[in-house]
């Protein structure tokens, strides 16, 4: 069963790790990420971008795919389905559609607007149990985004890293709420550390695993395989980065602190 990612990150909080969002594009990243987490025994959040959302024909489809996966492949891990990014709408939507956790990303509208809308979102949210991740601290949300020059996709050369002296002032200021890193792709070993050991509960690793994936299937396409015996049937094809899936998520989940923390 699904759960809300409100347990699993105060828990981290508290013992000083943190929990990964992994972002799904498809079944073969949701199968290689729920195996990787009953693996290492490691709760877990499932990202959906509103696009990937959009490309796995909706969000009841992809609440469908992830509950039927939870009871097929025996995931008695703990295990969060997370709206990433959602506009207000795409929020409402996932929310009625079955997950139990979303982020709104109010940052386009005024101040008022985005209060006004987070508020009503953390309402429906709180009569369902499900989580609430927004960029505002107070109003009663549940996990807050942290901009702290961290960036999504693969950080520039002249990237100045991410900036701790804000990250202390936040955690200051927010107390025993969880902080998420956004960005998770390419930040250095050392930094995640030092951000998890400064309040950070939920890092997101996206770009990383498209990465991961997109070179290993390269590399069986390169090497010919497809073109030995029945190597171009899809689930030979994938399979490579599949595996390179599951090794990514397993790296970051040893970096985060979060294996054997289910
Ligand atoms: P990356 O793609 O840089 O890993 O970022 C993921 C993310 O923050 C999703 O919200």
């Amino acid at each position: 069963m699904l759960v809300s990612a409100k347990e699993m990150l105060t828990k981290a909080k508290a013992g000083k790790y943190a929990v990964g969002q992994f972002n799904i594009n498809n079944l073969e990243w949701t199968k290689a990420i729920l195996l990787t987490a009953q693996e290492c025994n490691s709760p877990v959040i499932l990202g959906v971008s509103e696009g990937a959302g959009k490309y796995m024909c909706g969000f009841n489809t992809v609440a469908g795919m992830v509950n039927g996966m939870l009871k097929t492949l025996n995931i008695t891990v703990p295990v969060a389905l997370h709206l990433d990014h959602g506009s207000y709408d795409a929020a409402l939507q996932a929310m009625e559609d079955g997950f139990s956790s979303v982020m709104f990303d109010g940052s386009h509208y005024g101040i008022e607007e985005n209060i006004e809308k987070t508020k009503e979102i953390i309402r429906i949210a709180n009569e369902k149990g499900i989580s609430v991740e927004a960029e505002i601290a107070d109003l009663g949300v549940t996990m807050l985004a942290a901009g702290i020059g961290n960036i999504h996709g693969v950080y520039p050369e002249n990237w100045q890293g991410l900036n701790f002296e804000v990250l202390a002032k936040i955690q200051e200021k927010t107390g025993t709420m969880p902080l998420v890193l956004h960005g998770g792709t390419g930040i250095p070993a050392e930094m995640v550390k030092k951000a998890i050991t400064l309040g950070v509960s939920k890092v997101n690793v996206n770009t990383e695993c498209q990465l991961a994936f997109a070179a290993a299937v390269r590399k069986y396409i390169e090497d010919g395989k497809d073109q030995q015996g029945k190597g171009f049937d899809p689930r030979k094809l994938l399979a490579p980065g599949v595996e390179a899936i599951k090794e990514t998520v397993k790296e970051k989940m040893e970096l985060f602190g979060s294996v054997g923390k289910a």
